[in-house]
């Protein structure tokens, strides 16, 4: 298949896309956390694409987007209190909120679940892109199953080039975690995923708000929480602690003994790129842990690059799990498959 690739910014390209979309394709836009790959959520033959092209199971259920609040009762089957007031206060941007669906919703969006995900991307294109379909856009994230999402363009295209039919290129993504993953169906609110909004914000506007990830056992509600997830091909070895001149300390034995037979890769913030040098692998800094956007935003970027290189092994060194710290501890945990190293 030939993938079209354009900009995503001129007016033609929105209507091409859409003309996709409504004539039941595959596009691939922007959005502000990361790209996703969309198809009419109401056009069953469409969402099944999705899964065929990224190689993903038919049990992990799709987020529908949305561009405006009207289109809701057609997606989703109630609108609590609670998810009103996150609508105003979080929307467009990046929280997906869990509700009871709607019937127009097929089951393949949902892997059957009487559950459907639902946000409103804050992107110009994405908006502009769904308004113009004037359907909701069933998109998960526009990489191959299980690999790190695509935050620029170049990584759509890696990963889904000749396998989808329309490519937006919106340069790089703002915020560059997925959104934050809300379930509303149970009390107290639960975070299936950490992601763009942070839990402090929840937990400013709903009181209670519990977080359930694998880490913490408990059963498999979303399958972002699997074990391993957003995985380069590398090892990567994930290392945290309270005392940081220890923690590095530990990083740097470990490194000296796998270095011989091995590439590795170092992803570590700036403040802590002294301790390493050329000798022991190529070292990334990934902005300042006192300014984790920064990290956020760099974070799969980063770990693409190591794994284009061969890496045997990346080294990383977990995050505070503060703000958006929280997902970006998240997505290097699952992609060290759930274990940490912790060094006291
Ligand atoms: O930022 C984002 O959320 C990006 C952009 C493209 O919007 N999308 C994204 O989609 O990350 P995806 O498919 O890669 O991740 C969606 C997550 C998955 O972990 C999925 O299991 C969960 O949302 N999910 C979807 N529907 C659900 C439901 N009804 N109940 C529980 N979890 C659900
Ligand atoms: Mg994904």
């Amino acid at each position: 298949m030939q993938t079209q690739i354009v900009n995503a910014d001129a007016r033609e390209s929105i209507k091409q896309a859409a003309d996709v979309i409504r004539g039941g394709g595959l596009v691939a836009f922007p959005t502000e956390t990361v790209y996703g790959l969309g198809a009419d959520a109401t056009n069953k033959a469409a969402v099944a694409k999705i899964f065929v092209a990224k190689n993903r199971p038919a049990f992990d259920p799709l987020i529908v987007h949305v561009a405006n609040t009207e289109i809701l009762p057609s997606v989703v089957s109630a609108i609590p209190g609670a998810a009103q007031s996150l609508i105003d206060a979080f929307w467009p941007g990046p929280l997906t909120l869990v509700l009871r669906k709607a019937a127009e919703i097929p089951g393949i969006v949902t892997a059957g679940l009487h559950t459907v995900a639902v946000r409103m991307p804050q992107n110009d294109s994405a908006l502009a892109l769904i308004k113009e379909a004037g359907v909701p856009i069933a998109a998960p994230s526009a990489n191959s199953f299980g690999y790190p999402s695509p935050t620029r363009v170049e990584h759509v295209i890696a990963d889904l080039g000749g396998k989808i039919d329309f490519i937006l290129d919106g340069g790089v993504t703002r915020v560059g975690v997925e959104s934050t993953v809300l379930d509303l169906t149970c009390s107290p609110p639960s975070i299936l995923r950490p992601g763009g909004v942070s839990r402090e914000s929840l937990a400013r506007m709903l009181g209670k708000v519990s977080v359930s990830s694998a880490e913490e056992g408990r059963i498999l509600k979303s399958p972002g929480q699997m074990k391993q997830h957003y995985a380069p091909r590398a090892k990567v070895l994930l290392f945290g602690g309270k005392h940081r001149e220890k923690v590095i300390q530990t990083m740097r034995e470990r490194i000296a003994e796998l270095k011989k037979g091995s590439r590795i890769g170092i992803m570590v913030p700036e403040e802590e790129l002294t301790h390493f040098t050329d000798a022991d692998g190529i070292v990334l800094g990934l902005g300042s842990f006192a300014t984790m956007e920064q990290v956020a935003r760099e974070l799969f970027a980063t770990m693409r690059t190591l794994d284009s290189r061969g890496d045997n092994y990346i080294f990383a060194l977990a995050p505070p799990k503060e703000g958006i710290g929280l997902a970006v501890f998240d997505r290097l945990f699952k992609a060290s498959g759930s274990q940490l190293i912790e060094v006291d």
